[in-house]
C-alpha cells in the first residue's frame, strides 16, 4: 500500500451550507501533507471525517487501507488526532497526562512509554510539573506526545501552531519534523503559508469547498509564478527580528 490516505469525492454539508464540495487528495506513507486553507475553509471538518469523528455525506475515504465509514474501528486503531485546541489536563503533570492515555489505551509498560515520550519531546525535566504551568509550545508538544501513545501510523494535527508565539511555533515545527522522520505519516492543517512551506512534503490548498492546488512547494510555485519581480533590499520580518533577539533565529531543519 503506497498511500496512507485516499480521499475521493468527499462532500459534507451543514444544513443548507455545503462546506466540502467534492474533495480529492492522497497522502503517501511517511510524508508530511499540509491542508492549507483560511478560517472556515473546512479543514477541521475534513480532519474530523478522516479520523472517524464525523460522517461524510458522500465520497470514499480510506485511511491505512481501511474505509472510514465501513471500518471506523480499524481506522481508529491506526491513527491519532491532535485537535485544534490542546487537550491536555492542566491539573495533571505532563507525565501523568501521558500515563493517563497509556492506561486508557492499555499499552504495555505505561511508565516506560511515558518516560520515552517525555524524552523524545524534550519534556523530561518538565514531566513532573503541572501542565498548567507549561508554555503554549510545551503544551502543544505534550499534546502531540500524548497522541503518539500506541504508535499510530498516521497522525492528524489540526492547526498545531495556531495561537502559539513564534518560539512555540518553532518548537512544534521541530517536533513535527522529528515525527515524520520516525516514519509516521502526518496530515496537518494550517492557515499559514510559511508553516506549510517549512514542514510539508506536499501541500493541498482547500478553498470554497474544493482542492484548488495540490503538489510540492516547487510545483505550486511553478503554478503560481510571482506576478512581477521587484528588486528591493530584503528587510527581516518582525518574526525574524523577534527570534533573533531571543536567540532562536535561523531555519530549523
Ligand atoms: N457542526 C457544525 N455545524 C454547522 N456548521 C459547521 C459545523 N462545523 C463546521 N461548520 C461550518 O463549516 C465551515 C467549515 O468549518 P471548519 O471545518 O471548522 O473550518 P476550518 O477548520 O477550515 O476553519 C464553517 O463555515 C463552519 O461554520
Ligand atoms: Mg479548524
Amino acid at each position: 500500500m503506497e498511500n496512507a490516505i485516499e480521499v475521493k469525492g468527499l462532500r459534507k454539508s451543514f444544513k443548507d451550507t455545503e462546506v466540502l464540495k467534492g474533495v480529492d487528495f492522497e497522502v503517501r506513507q511517511g510524508e508530511i501533507f499540509a491542508l492549507l486553507g483560511s478560517n472556515g475553509a473546512g479543514k477541521t471538518t475534513t480532519v474530523n471525517i478522516l479520523s472517524t469523528l464525523m460522517k461524510s455525506d458522500e465520497g470514499t475515504i480510506q485511511v491505512c487501507g481501511f474505509d472510514v465509514s465501513r471500518q471506523p474501528g480499524k481506522v481508529r486503531e491506526h491513527i491519532s488526532l491532535t485537535g485544534q485546541f490542546a487537550a491536555v489536563d492542566e491539573v495533571l503533570t505532563g507525565r501523568e497526562n501521558i500515563l493517563l492515555i497509556a492506561k486508557l489505551r492499555s499499552v504495555p509498560k505505561p511508565a516506560q512509554v511515558a518516560d520515552e515520550l517525555l524524552k523524545r519531546f524534550g519534556l523530561t525535566e518538565a514531566g513532573n510539573k503541572r501542565a498548567g504551568t507549561y508554555s503554549g509550545g510545551m503544551k502543544r508538544r505534550l499534546d502531540i506526545a500524548m497522541s503518539l501513545v500506541g504508535a499510530p501510523a498516521v497522525t492528524f494535527l489540526d492547526e498545531p501552531t495556531t495561537g502559539l508565539d513564534p518560539e512555540g511555533r518553532l518548537e512544534v515545527w521541530k517536533t513535527v519534523k522529528e515525527l515524520a522522520g520516525s516514519g509516521v505519516t502526518v496530515l496537518l492543517t494550517t492557515q499559514y503559508l510559511d508553516e506549510a512551506e517549512q514542514l510539508a512534503d506536499r501541500i493541498a490548498i482547500l478553498n470554497e469547498g474544493k482542492i484548488i492546488a495540490n503538489g510540492t512547494l516547487e510545483e505550486l510555485k511553478k503554478m503560481f509564478p510571482p506576478a512581477k519581480r521587484e528588486c528591493i533590499e530584503k528587510q527581516p520580518t518582525l518574526e525574524e527580528i523577534f527570534l533573533a533577539i531571543i536567540g532562536k533565529g535561523g531555519q530549523i531543519k
